[in-house]
């Protein structure tokens, strides 16, 4: 038996369906249950950030996430395939019209993404001052809480209906299947086997 975490929402919809087409089983949540059980597998449905957190300890052998959320933590974990899906970047917002002003004494950044947007700027050895929020970033440059931010952007929608503009891009994203390293070991013929079955899906 393999206990997979997967992200609520849409990755995890899409994630089901390739598990459905590599294993010709229908996999879906009941209601407002948390695990599914079918076929060999146990599916968790956690929040995105918890991802890791169930893998890392052992709880789930495997999950999907982010490549995003991964970085912002730096797990001990091993990334066994990208499954090329809720794919997004990790870009800059700037009010309309407005540059990012590297020449100003410090900027100030508002972000959920707290240590890539450091890594970021430690690369230029540049002084920023870092806002952490947990949502609702776009907001921040609007009432002067940030001069910009560094956020999610899938269609870029939600900052061009907050008269926000994509800036540069910090790094690209997509949701991969990771694995807690004992389980890779313990149970390493599922694994694989499950990879290579997955990996026919993409
Ligand atoms: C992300 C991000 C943006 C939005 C970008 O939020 O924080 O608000 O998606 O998408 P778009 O470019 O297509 O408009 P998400 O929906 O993941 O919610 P969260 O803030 O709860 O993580």
């Amino acid at each position: 038996m393999l206990t997979i975490a997967l992200p609520k929402g849409r990755i995890a919809k899409e994630t089901l369906e390739k598990f459905e087409a590599a294993f010709g089983e229908k996999f879906i949540f009941e209601d407002r249950k948390l695990i599914l059980e079918k076929a060999g597998f146990r599916f968790l449905n956690v929040r995105n950030q918890d991802v890791p957190t169930y893998v890392m300890h052992g709880a789930a052998d495997l999950g999907v996430v982010g490549l995003d959320v991964l970085e912002e933590k730096e797990y001990d974990l091993i990334k066994l395939l990208d499954l090329e899906l809720g794919r997004c970047k990790v870009a800059f917002g700037l009010k309309r019209g407005e540059e990012l002003d590297f020449n100003k004494s410090k900027i100030t950044i508002a972000t959920k993404h707290e240590k890539i947007a450091k890594r970021y700027f430690e690369e230029k050895a540049m002084a920023v001052d870092i806002i952490k929020l947990y949502g609702s970033i776009e907001l921040a440059p609007l009432v002067d809480l940030a001069d910009c931010i560094v956020d999610i952007v899938e269609t870029g929608e939600t900052m061009k209906q907050n008269g926000l503009e994509v800036g540069p891009t910090i790094m690209e994203s997509s949701a991969h299947l990771i694995v807690n390293k004992n389980s890779f070991y313990a149970k390493k013929d599922l694994i694989l086997d499950l990879k290579e079955k997955i990996e026919a899906q993409l």
